[in-house]
């Protein structure tokens, strides 16, 4: 799979992608919008251990987001299991360098189409913290809805806070 866009290119992940990726992902302010399963700082080996584990991950659902032939951002869906077989959260992260100029909008777009036009779903959905408004931005741009307000939903950095629902349905 290559989804080749107008700012960036989504692909799968590679084993030499591994210096490219620390560089990028060792950001407290890409860490503070993520899970905690999201290592900080991020180490070389936590860049070759992601990728061992990823690339042999079937069927592929974690991808690289490439600006200039570089490994600078992912974007990947969960599968639900049982009743939720049929949707999927959508995470996607980006190098701080590359921000605001459209690249996640253009991806997030794409690469939710992408992911229903492959995958047997019928909603994906993100959830970013209520203290980031670019993601939210990013998926009403995107064309996502927003759902509601989950509060008290997260603990990240000692603080709790709400996060936001937002979902495209097929
Ligand atoms: C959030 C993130 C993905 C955005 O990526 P990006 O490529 O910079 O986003 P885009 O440039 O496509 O769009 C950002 C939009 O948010 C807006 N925005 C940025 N900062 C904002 C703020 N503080 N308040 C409101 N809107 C804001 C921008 O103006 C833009 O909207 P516009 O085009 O209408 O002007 C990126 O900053 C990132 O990776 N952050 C860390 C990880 C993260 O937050 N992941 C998502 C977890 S849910």
């Amino acid at each position: 799979m290559q989804l080749v866009l107008e700012r960036c290119t989504i692909r799968p992940w590679r084993l030499d992608d591994a210096e490219s990726l620390a560089k990028h992902a060792n950001n407290r302010k890409v860490w503070i919008a993520l899970r905690d399963l999201f290592p900080h700082p991020y180490t070389i080996q936590d860049a070759h251990d992601f990728l061992r584990r990823t690339i042999s991950e079937r069927p592929t659902t974690l991808f690289c987001i490439d600006v200039d032939s570089g490994a600078v951002g992912g974007i990947g869906v969960r599968v639900g299991h049982d009743v939720h077989r049929h949707t999927a959260e959508l995470g996607y992260w980006l190098g701080e360098r590359f921000w605001g100029q459209g690249i996640m909008s253009e991806a997030v777009g794409a690469f939710t189409n992408f992911c229903f036009n492959n995958f047997p779903l019928r909603r994906v959905y993100a959830e970013p913290f209520a203290n980031n408004p670019a993601s939210a931005r990013v998926l009403e741009k995107a064309g996502f809805v927003f759902e509601g307000r989950l509060r008290h939903n997260v603990m990240k950095d000692g603080k709790l806070l709400d996060s936001l629902l937002y979902a495209s349905t097929k």
